[in-house]
């Protein structure tokens, strides 16, 4: 691994001090970071050196995955921090931070391989690219990278015109932009399963496979995010990212060599093939909710409209369900039903494949009591994949009954999401992260959703906090003969 100067924007922010700081340290302890290595901190706040060192310190006591009580190991860890006060829009702070990056540089005798991480709010990401390029940071003699955290845009326009504005910064290999399911140790297995199962890849298609369902069900309410969520919903906040990335995982089909540009081809693959849905049709396909009161783990609570800093007359969605069709000659007539939201009984995020029940379809059509035979994937909070066969009791009376063969169990402390990712962006690793042609692609498939929203095409359902969502996402199912698996 090369050495490296990371440097973050938004060094004194939340994400900063819940995820990054621990998922460096993970990755020092696992001895997975470059040596050197330089991280340089950058807020508004006038920080000392030593202030940024001690709050790195306490993210990591409270965060991270492995204890920090190694006093040795911690202070070797946070000999690597500099802090540097920085104004966004102030150009002389870039040259400023350009000093003390290239002081670094010099002390650590290290080549300048820059990967900048711009934990801050989408607002800022053209300016500090632009700052970044025009200051002389991004035209060293060794790489760069731009890591950026999402929000991509707001919709097709915008998410186009924030990256052909990036794109004067930066080439496309050098930007990395973090979905965090794509870091998910169960959604980094997903290639892994079929490659180096032969069975599993042949039954990939639709001559078995009857249907995929994708849920992310979160029990939480909006939080103190009130002002961010409801102008975004549930189809910004998580469909067009994160569910669309699920889809895509599960839709490729990977050679047994693989590489991060294969993988990346095929997701693009998969997104051209999904069926284009036209705004007038949307309420055919897609469901809008939104949490009214209820009670969630015996605990009563309020609705959405009630919540602090929601309009009580909000039209957002809070819930998202959508049957999508990928017209391709391993998906035709397969439905991929995808469905997320915020206060719903339980947390709760698993894709289901549900196989085809061929004893019954070559017989009379009758039940047999064989279950369909289910593939079941948990990303989170339980991490497993667990494979649903049928076996018979003994005895000529025996019955038929299911039977689940573990694939894989995550250990408990297996690294998070955002370690995985840094350590890919560290290496130059780009599989896991989102190429412009998918997220220009997802924008593509969501914008007519969200014009039929705008212009209220689609009714918006009200549903129970503590319940699965609206009746009329079981009813989409329905329609096709089908149910949410394990919804009780
Ligand atoms: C974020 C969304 O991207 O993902 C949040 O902005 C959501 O609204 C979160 O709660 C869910 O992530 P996870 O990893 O807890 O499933």
């Amino acid at each position: 691994m090369d050495p490296t100067t990371f440097v973050l924007f938004g060094a004194t922010g939340d994400l900063a001090k819940r995820k990054i700081y621990p998922a460096l340290y993970n990755l020092f302890v696992r001895g997975k970071l470059p040596q050197p290595f330089s991280v340089i901190g950058l807020g508004r706040r006038e920080w000392s050196d030593e202030f940024f060192r001690a709050s790195v310190e306490q993210s990591l006591r409270k965060f991270s995955r492995s204890e920090a009580n190694d006093a040795g190991l911690l202070h070797r860890f946070l000999q690597a921090f500099r802090y540097s006060v920085l104004d966004i829009g102030r150009e002389e702070d870039y040259r400023k931070l350009l000093e003390l990056v290239e002081r670094r540089e010099a002390e650590l005798r290290m080549p300048p391989n820059r990967l900048f991480y711009l934990s801050v709010g989408p607002e800022y990401f053209e300016t500090i690219a632009a700052n970044i390029q025009s200051s002389g940071l991004g035209s060293a003699n060794g790489w760069k990278r731009l890591v950026i955290e999402k929000p991509f845009g707001h919709d097709l326009a915008s998410a186009r015109e924030l990256n052909r504005k990036l794109s004067e910064s930066f080439a496309e290999e050098e930007i990395y932009r973090i979905d965090h399911y794509l870091g998910k140790p169960v959604v980094q297995r997903l290639e892994s399963l079929q490659q180096a199962n032969p069975v599993i890849q042949a039954m990939w298609t639709n001559r078995y496979i009857s249907n995929v369902q994708i849920t992310a069900a979160e029990s939480v309410g909006v939080e103190e995010r009130a002002g961010y969520y409801d102008h975004v919903g549930a189809l910004r906040d998580m469909f067009q990212n994160h569910m669309l990335q699920l889809l895509m995982m599960t839709a490729i089909h990977l050679p047994h060599e693989s590489s991060p540009e294969k993988v990346r081809f095929k997701k693009k693959r998969v997104m051209e093939a999904l069926l284009p849905v036209l705004k007038e049709d949307v309420r055919l396909s897609v469901v809008r909710g939104q949490y009214a009161a209820g009670s969630i783990g015996g605990k009563p609570v309020v609705g959405y409209t009630s919540e602090p800093g929601i309009a009580p007359d909000s039209a957002n969605d809070t819930f998202i369900a959508a049957r999508l069709l990928i017209e391709n000659n391993d998906w035709r007539g397969v439905p991929f039903y995808i469905r997320t939201g915020k206060r719903m009984k339980e947390k709760s995020t698993r894709i289901v494949v549900e196989f085809k029940e061929p004893v019954k379809q070559a017989a009379t059509g009758k039940e047999n009591g064989i279950a369909p035979n289910l593939l079941v994937i948990e990303i989170g909070p339980d991490e497993s994949i667990k494979l649903r066969l049928n076996t018979k009791d003994a005895g000529p009376d025996g019955g038929f009954k299911p039977v689940q063969v573990e694939l894989f169990e995550s250990p408990k402390d297996s690294p998070e999401a955002y370690e995985n990712l840094i350590g890919d962006a560290l290496n130059g690793n780009a599989t896991f992260f989102a190429h412009w042609d998918e997220v220009e692609l997802s924008w593509q498939w969501v914008q007519p959703v969200l014009d039929a929203f705008a212009e209220n095409l689609v009714p918006l359902h009200k549903y129970e906090a503590g319940s699965y969502g609206p009746a009329e996402s079981a009813a989409l199912l329905a329609q096709d003969g089908n149910c949410w698996w394990f919804d009780q």
